[in-house]
């Protein structure tokens, strides 16, 4: 046996095991009862320090008639005003910093997909506390010291990079900072350093995965053990497909620059039943996405779905109050770690809704749909057109390597009805040849609106 096959993922192939007591954090041993003593103490100094340091929150809170003294209950949250996408772009670059410059040791930015970017800053402290999270969090996938994690997560202004990065590095694994794209070389390198854990948006995964098969390699030969997919929403659907064609543990991770970035929820490996929100960092709530005015009414009981909205508990650089994040979930109690809630896997963005003929469409129902049908590849694109007054879409889906005409025809009629059924819209369904859609080398393009507006 090499020394290369003497490592922890020799030792334990499955990599799938629950967390042993001894190595939870302080945070993760926390009751119930305490956590919430801690999180209303933390929103008090946190509402208190946005309030005195940044002009929009000041003018906000004025605004709402509402001040950090008023918050003497986690429930009194819902009393203070939402803070958006748009007041970010309104304070663009450092209008929402807390802190002075000079505090600020880094800023990552989400490119967004018109106009000006999203800026983020984070102090020191925030950089080790943004470490802590991601650590438990890989610690949750089952990752342990002496690990090798590869990390296919872009680096440079994207938060995937460098968060999954630094939080690999505290968890006490060595890291491979591959970064996006060159995709045969990441290929090689998966296969000469052997990591037991890879950490990746699903669908360059999925590119990954298409490259092993095209360099002759088994995927499921490989080291790769746990894969912690995030940035984008992906389903159940797309985790059995994973899981099956590379051998391995797929756990979701999410999060957003604007909260911290990725860590901000983490599903366990040995439970795989949707998210820890790692509650003593950001505190969740739930909102009707169509609420406007703060308020209780328009926040969801547990189990109900909504908007997921976050206050930050412990950032310095640039708190975060009642954030809107425009994804699509509910929250669940805990269950690997009793004292947070989860969130189940993310249905999608409201602004990824496509809205056709009145019915609303989520790219991840169709996800689900093609992934379940014979004959297909997991690629595909949903085109939106308009023929005079009436919007129509195309699912546009890559045929599975060696399937031919009529089974082509059969996934296509398969589709188009198991759409109309469960979804309750007639779209087209176009199979196209193998590896002819644009691949991800980060986050997925899903959605290509061609209707003009
Ligand atoms: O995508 C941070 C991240 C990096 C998370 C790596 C996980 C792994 P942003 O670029 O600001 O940050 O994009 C945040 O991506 O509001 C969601 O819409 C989506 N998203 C992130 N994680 C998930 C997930 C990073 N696990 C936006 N499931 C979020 C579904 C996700 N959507």
């Amino acid at each position: 046996m090499s020394s290369a096959d003497t490592g922890p993922g020799a030792q334990d192939r499955r990599l799938g095991e629950a967390l042993p007591e001894e190595l939870l954090d302080a945070g993760e041993r926390m009751t119930s009862a305490e956590l919430a003593a801690y999180q209303l103490d933390r929103l008090r100094a946190t509402l208190r320090h946005a309030y005195n340091h940044v002009e929009l929150y000041r003018k906000k809170f004025d605004a709402a008639g509402v001040g950090p003294g008023d918050c003497r209950s986690l429930a009194d949250l819902a009393r203070f005003p939402f803070t958006t996408k748009a007041d970010l772009r309104d304070t663009y670059p450092f209008g929402m910093f807390a802190v002075p410059m000079p505090e600020v040791r880094r800023i990552h930015a989400s490119s967004g997909t018109t106009g000006r970017p999203t800026v983020v800053g984070y102090t020191e402290r925030d950089i080790a506390m943004w470490a802590d999270v991601v650590a438990r969090s890989l610690r949750a996938a089952g990752g342990r010291p002496g690990h090798k994690v590869h990390i296919s997560y872009g680096y440079g202004l994207f938060t995937g990079g460098l968060g999954a990065h630094y939080g690999a590095e505290r968890a006490g694994c060595t890291v491979i900072p591959a970064s996006g794209g060159m995709t045969a070389r990441q290929v090689q390198i998966i296969q000469d350093f052997r990591p037991e854990i890879i950490m990746v948006t699903p669908s360059y995964m999925l590119t990954l995965l298409d490259e092993f098969e095209r360099q002759g390699i088994d995927p499921r030969s490989t080291s790769l053990r746990v894969g912690i997919f995030g940035a984008e929403p992906w389903t159940e659907e797309m985790r059995r497909e994973i899981e099956e064609r590379l051998d391995l543990h797929a756990v979701d991770i999410y999060g957003l620059s604007e909260v911290i970035g990725p860590g901000v929820a983490q599903e366990c490996v040995e439970t795989k039943d949707g998210l820890h929100v790692w509650e003593d960092h950001f505190y969740p709530e739930v909102v009707d996405p169509l609420a406007d005015e703060p308020g209780p009414d328009g926040v969801m009981a547990q189990g109900e779905s909504g908007e997921l909205v976050f206050t930050s508990l412990t950032k310095e650089a640039m708190p975060v109050i009642r954030y809107r994040t425009r994804d699509l979930t509910r929250l669940l109690p805990g269950t690997a770690r009793p004292a947070f809630r989860r969130i189940e896997k993310i249905t999608g963005r409201c602004d990824d809704m496509i809205i056709l003929r009145g019915v609303n469409v989520f790219p991840t129902q169709i996800e689900e749909i093609v992934l379940r049908t014979p004959g297909v590849a997991p690629h595909f694109q949903l085109h939106l057109t308009r023929r005079g007054h009436r919007d129509e879409m195309t699912v546009r889906i890559e045929a599975r390597p060696g399937a031919g005409a009529d089974q082509r025809q059969a996934a296509a009629a398969a589709i188009t009805q198991a759409v109309k059924a469960g979804v309750g819209v007639t779209v087209e369904v176009e199979v196209v040849d193998p590896e002819t859609l644009e691949r991800s080398v980060g986050k997925i393009r899903r959605i290509v609106d061609a209707r003009g507006k």
